[in-house]
């Protein structure tokens, strides 16, 4: 007589993460930004994922290219394209907003700086507060281009891969923070602030 089997809820964590790294940004701490931030002319959400960025630009009556490495199924994606490979044009917008997939973080900002400093551009990236820390990362990125502004939350955050949604009441698991890049910012001159819980 074969064993019966009840179907078990439990989720193995696997470590694995999804493919291409879609987590999305709550909405929360886009709006934050906007708070603290001012954006003129155009934006390019450039790893806009499900456009969890975007909309929250869209509707505060921002203009908003959006595109990705693939398309996710966001209604508002203009092009698939990936971002490291992509070379400055005027018809692209010279501010840079986005949370850039965790294994590329590097290199998304280094190309991001190279797309808006030269263009007077503000680059804002909601990365891993410890994206601070590292000597090559030093080196290579915060010696030259020191960030004008890091807002830091406060409060930790949780980013849930895909399409699924938070659990109720869990706290956030991640420090983040957004760094932000605007104009030739001297070294020792980047300002740290604090976004309240
Ligand atoms: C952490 S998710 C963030 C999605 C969205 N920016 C948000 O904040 O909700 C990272 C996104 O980067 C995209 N991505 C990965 N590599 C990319 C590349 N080279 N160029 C453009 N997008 C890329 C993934 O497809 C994914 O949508």
């Amino acid at each position: 007589m074969p064993k019966l089997q009840s179907k078990s809820n439990t989720k193995i964590n696997t470590g694995l993460r999804p493919e291409h790294d879609l987590y999305p940004t709550p909405k929360s701490c886009t709006e934050e930004l906007l708070q603290r931030e001012k954006f003129v002319g155009r934006i390019w959400e450039c790893a806009c994922g499900l456009g969890d960025i975007s909309e929250v630009f869209l509707d505060q009556g921002h203009t908003v290219l959006s595109t990705d490495i693939i398309d996710h199924g966001y209604e508002n994606i203009s092009a698939v394209a990936d971002f490291l490979k992509c070379r400055y044009s005027d018809s692209i917008p010279r501010n840079i907003v986005t949370n850039p997939p965790f294994k590329y973080a590097n290199q998304f900002i280094k190309h991001g700086i190279e797309l808006t400093k030269p263009h007077n551009g503000k680059l804002a990236l909601f990365l891993r507060l410890n994206m601070l820390e590292g000597q090559k990362r030093y080196y290579e990125i915060y010696k030259p281009n020191p960030p004008a502004r890091i807002w830091i939350f406060s409060a930790r955050q949780t980013l849930w891969r895909e399409k699924q949604e938070a659990p109720k009441g869990r706290s956030g698991t991640t420090a983040y923070a957004w760094f932000i890049w605007e104009g030739g910012t001297a070294e020792g001159d980047t300002r740290m602030k604090f976004i309240e819980p």
